[in-house]
């Protein structure tokens, strides 16, 4: 084995190998929206693991490894008929909770075999969407008590996929730094480049992070969600994260308006992600929500252009990437990430 040279470039740090690591198999993502759950079975990836979602004759959503026991076939090639999904290859059908009902080959005395019925995986449905945990739950989910307040609403956004490391994501939602680089087609270019010194803690509700204010360009398109007029607003916001990769950005403006953003980024694999945010505003409820959540999706589009040109893995190390005062939250968030993934 030839010695290294004494240029060779330095070892890389440790990177995030998502997929196998089973504090994160252990705990929940959002993959789907709950009303995208209907009348065809959905497949969805999560860490590597291709999962089949449906809907049930009971109304719960059943999540089960895409793959028929029998003969392997992907279940989600199938379809859903009186709330049993159907295996597209011989058949076979399964029920509530993955229970295998129907073998259509077998002879009507004879059930099916014990292990026909799907090893299913953990489920849930909360702000709409549909959260999966392939391992044993270990963590709650993440909590945002204005779900539960009349005077706001909650508003759901499609899933995409971003071909970037859910890291990466998370790290972006907690930096608020890219704002006058990043966001200049939306509302960052009236923002100061410099970041004063902050303190990260507890927020509230399980959330870390850190509050600041900011100065946003108020354009006409941004005026719907602001509630104001005028060029500039000011904004006083929270971001906060809840591990591994949820992040919360809340915003309050001087009229008492707030909006607060539940962004998740879910690992399709190391490099690829699902990503959608939920929206709660105790705004006026009659403003249609398309309009309102325009805005923020042109900004999500602009992060995603920013992020899909950062190649590979996020290293989570603390060496690798050169960090300074402003990106605190981030670097914190990757040590806790660290922790978790460590079992420590
Ligand atoms: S592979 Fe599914 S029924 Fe045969
Ligand atoms: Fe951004």
């Amino acid at each position: 084995m030839p010695l290294p040279t004494p240029d060779a470039p330095p070892e890389p740090g440790p990177t995030s190998t998502f997929c196998e690591n089973p504090a994160l198999r252990d705990a929940w993502y959002a993959v789907a929206r709950v009303p995208d759950v209907t009348v065809h079975p959905v497949p969805v990836t999560l860490l590597g693991t291709k999962v089949v979602l449906y809907l049930s004759a009971s109304g719960d959503i059943v999540a089960a490894p895409d793959r028929c026991p029998h003969r392997e076939a992907p279940l989600s090639k199938g379809y859903v008929q009186d709330g049993c999904l159907v295996c597209p290859y011989h058949g076979w059908t399964f029920g509530d909770g993955g229970t295998c009902v129907r073998v259509p080959s077998a002879n009507d005395d004879v059930p099916p075999p014990p292990r026909a019925h799907l090893q299913t995986v953990h489920v849930q449905q909360k702000y709409g969407l549909v959260w999966l945990c392939l391992g044993t739950p270990a963590h709650d989910l993440p909590v945002i008590p204005q779900d539960d307040d009349p005077s706001f609403r909650r508003l759901n956004t499609p899933v995409e996929v971003w071909r970037t490391c859910a890291a990466r994501m998370t790290d972006n939602f907690l930096d608020i730094t890219h704002f006058p680089w990043v966001h200049l087609g939306t509302f960052g270019m009236a923002q100061e480049t410099k970041v004063p010194r902050f303190e990260l803690g507890e927020l509230d509700h399980g959330w870390f992070g850190y509050s600041y204010g900011v100065r946003a360009l108020n354009t006409a398109a941004a005026t719907t969600v602001s509630g104001q007029t005028g060029n500039i607003v000011e904004r006083q916001m929270s971001s906060g994260f809840h591990l591994p990769f949820d992040v919360r950005s809340t915003i309050a403006y001087h009229t008492g308006l707030e909006h607060i953003l539940l962004l998740l980024s879910t690992p399709i694999d190391d490099v690829t992600s699902y990503f959608t945010f939920v929206v709660w505003r105790n705004d006026d409820f009659t403003i249609p929500s398309d309009e309102v959540l325009r805005f923020d999706m042109a900004i999500g589009a602009e992060d995603k252009v920013m992020l899909e040109q950062v190649p590979g893995v996020m290293p989570l190390d603390q060496t690798t990437l050169v960090s300074v005062q402003a990106d605190k939250c981030g670097v914190e968030w990757r040590r806790k990430l660290m922790e978790l993934m460590r079992g420590s």
